[in-house]
């Protein structure tokens, strides 16, 4: 028997419901729009399930177990503990509490505003039209404005296929114990946050990167606090080395010097970046423009056909979840009739290494290199009496101004607890505030904060406590 499709009409269809689809959908039924989201996997996407959340869960337990090990050391704060231990199987229950306590949230939500939430796999037929199968009912929908939200998937190395001991972040946050020996390839934002967490707790781990320094989208002066910690975790750093392939369960790759070699892994995490997912959802039915690997966007997250948009890391670099949700954000309030368009001075970055990396805005030598005569200062934080008394003084906030009007371009740091800065970095940019409003501005005592307030006074030439 032919089962019969199911017919649906509605004013707003989202596919995927990562950050970026369900955003745009809360809003959308904010905005009192017939709004129909289509997930195929998970509610939540990548971000809430397998990326952000979690992985922030297993370097927070990295990070207290960390701890937990000084303390049974000779600590100079006095306090004295037994050795710790780990049982990361109750670690890994802990986190996925957190994870299906988030999913349910973003469930509610969308039943809240009214959002009506199909689970299975959409397929468009054509720019007005999507097919829905593999979910409890097979339907078509029919809509007015589509927004493609579909996210981004691991980059897998042809000759390291995952499978077996080869594995993506999605399966490290998942592992029954950190294995004893670990190699990472990749010296990116996934491959140090997780590679540096799993060496906390007690895995010897090798990171092998092909290029000539670690984290390549900073520079050296915001990398250099992360170098040290790396290596005061034993973190052995294969810099200008290429993974080649493997053999048994161990990596074979090529030295900076064109030597082979192989490294004892009983796990190989391949961080290599993340693409876009432009297939598998019928794109070859539609007529898209496409910017390289991405969907081509407009200032209004339009792509080359009229009422259907996309968002998040389908269209682009940085792949951030919060880049995406404020497009989803805006393209609900577009559809609704607003007048918005994408007119954000800065994203954020944040790198949950240890310690943290933040960038907001342009760093020194992109500000020059865009033309700018700049002013730029650090304030560290072994200058900070807060730092000192959080045994946190590795690390500095860096701010980058132009020199003729003091506008403020960029701000960066790195230092324990920096990404909790962002939100102030980030807002004097939007903002467009000069160094002057920020040394102007009374920071709390003691905070880590007063060093943004310090660095400006640094850069405007009179620091107080350096
Ligand atoms: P990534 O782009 O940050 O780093 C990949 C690294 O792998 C680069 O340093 C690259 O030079 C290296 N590489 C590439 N091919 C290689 C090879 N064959 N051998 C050795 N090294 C090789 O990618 P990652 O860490 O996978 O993260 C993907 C994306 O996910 C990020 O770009 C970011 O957008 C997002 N993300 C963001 C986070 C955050 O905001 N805190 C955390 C994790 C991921």
């Amino acid at each position: 028997m032919v089962r019969q499709m199911q017919d649906i009409s509605c004013k707003v269809l989202v596919i995927g419901a990562g950050p970026g689809g369900y955003i745009a959908a809360i809003r959308a039924g904010q905005l009192g729009l017939d709004c129909v989201i289509v997930e195929g996997a998970y509610y939540g996407g990548t971000c809430l399930n397998v990326g952000c959340i979690p992985s922030k869960a297993i370097i927070h337990a990295a990070d207290e177990f960390e701890k937990a090990m000084h303390f049974a050391g000779d600590s100079a704060i006095g306090v004295k503990a037994g050795k710790p231990e780990i049982d990361f199987s109750k670690t890994v229950a802990w986190k996925d509490g957190i994870v299906k306590r988030l999913t349910g949230g973003v469930s509610g939500l969308l039943k809240k505003n009214k959002v009506r939430a199909i689970t299975g796999w959409a397929t468009f037929v054509d720019g007005k039209t999507v097919d829905v199968k593999g979910g409890d009912e097979d339907c078509r929908i029919r809509a007015e404005n589509i927004i493609i939200a579909t996210g981004s998937a691991p980059v897998e190395l042809p000759f390291l296929p995952f499978g077996g001991n080869v594995i993506s972040s999605t399966e490290a946050l998942d592992l029954p114990a950190p294995p004893k020996k670990l190699a990472v390839i990749g010296a990116g934002y996934i491959g140090l946050e997780l590679g540096i967490a799993f060496a906390k707790m007690g895995s010897k781990v090798t990171v092998v990167e092909a290029l000539d320094k670690i984290l390549p989208l900073y520079d050296n002066e915001l990398t250099r606090p992360v170098e040290k910690k790396l290596k005061s975790l034993g973190v052995d750093v294969r810099l200008g080395a290429r993974a080649k392939g493997a053999s048994d369960k161990d990596l074979e790759i090529e030295t900076a010097d064109g030597k082979a070699e192989t490294i004892k892994a009983d796990k190989i995490l391949v961080t290599v970046g993340r693409a876009p997912k432009t297939e598998g959802w019928g794109r070859e039915n539609l007529v898209l423009d496409m910017d390289g690997r991405f969907i081509k966007i407009d200032d209004k997250c339009e792509t080359s056909m009229r009422g259907v948009y996309a968002i998040g890391d389908v269209t682009g670099e940085p792949m951030l979840a919060h880049r995406a949700m404020a497009q989803g954000e805006m393209v609900a309030e577009i559809i609704a009739g607003q007048n918005r368009n994408w007119d954000k001075r800065a994203i954020p970055a944040v790198c949950f290494t240890d310690p943290e990396v933040v960038s907001v805005g342009l760093a020194p030598e992109e500000a020059r290199s865009s033309g700018y005569d700049v002013k730029t200062q650090v304030f560290p934080f072994s200058a900070n009496g807060r730092a000192m008394s959080m045994e946190a003084e590795d690390g500095f906030i860096r701010i980058v101004a132009r020199a003729d009007n003091h506008l403020v371009l960029g701000v960066q740091a790195a230092g324990r607890g920096v990404s909790e800065l962002s939100t102030a970095f980030g807002l004097a940019i939007e903002m467009g505030a000069t160094l002057e409003d920020i040394a102007g501005t009374i920071h709390a005592h003691p905070t880590l904060g007063e060093s943004f307030q310090e660095a400006a006074l640094r850069t405007l030439g009179h620091a107080l406590h350096i």
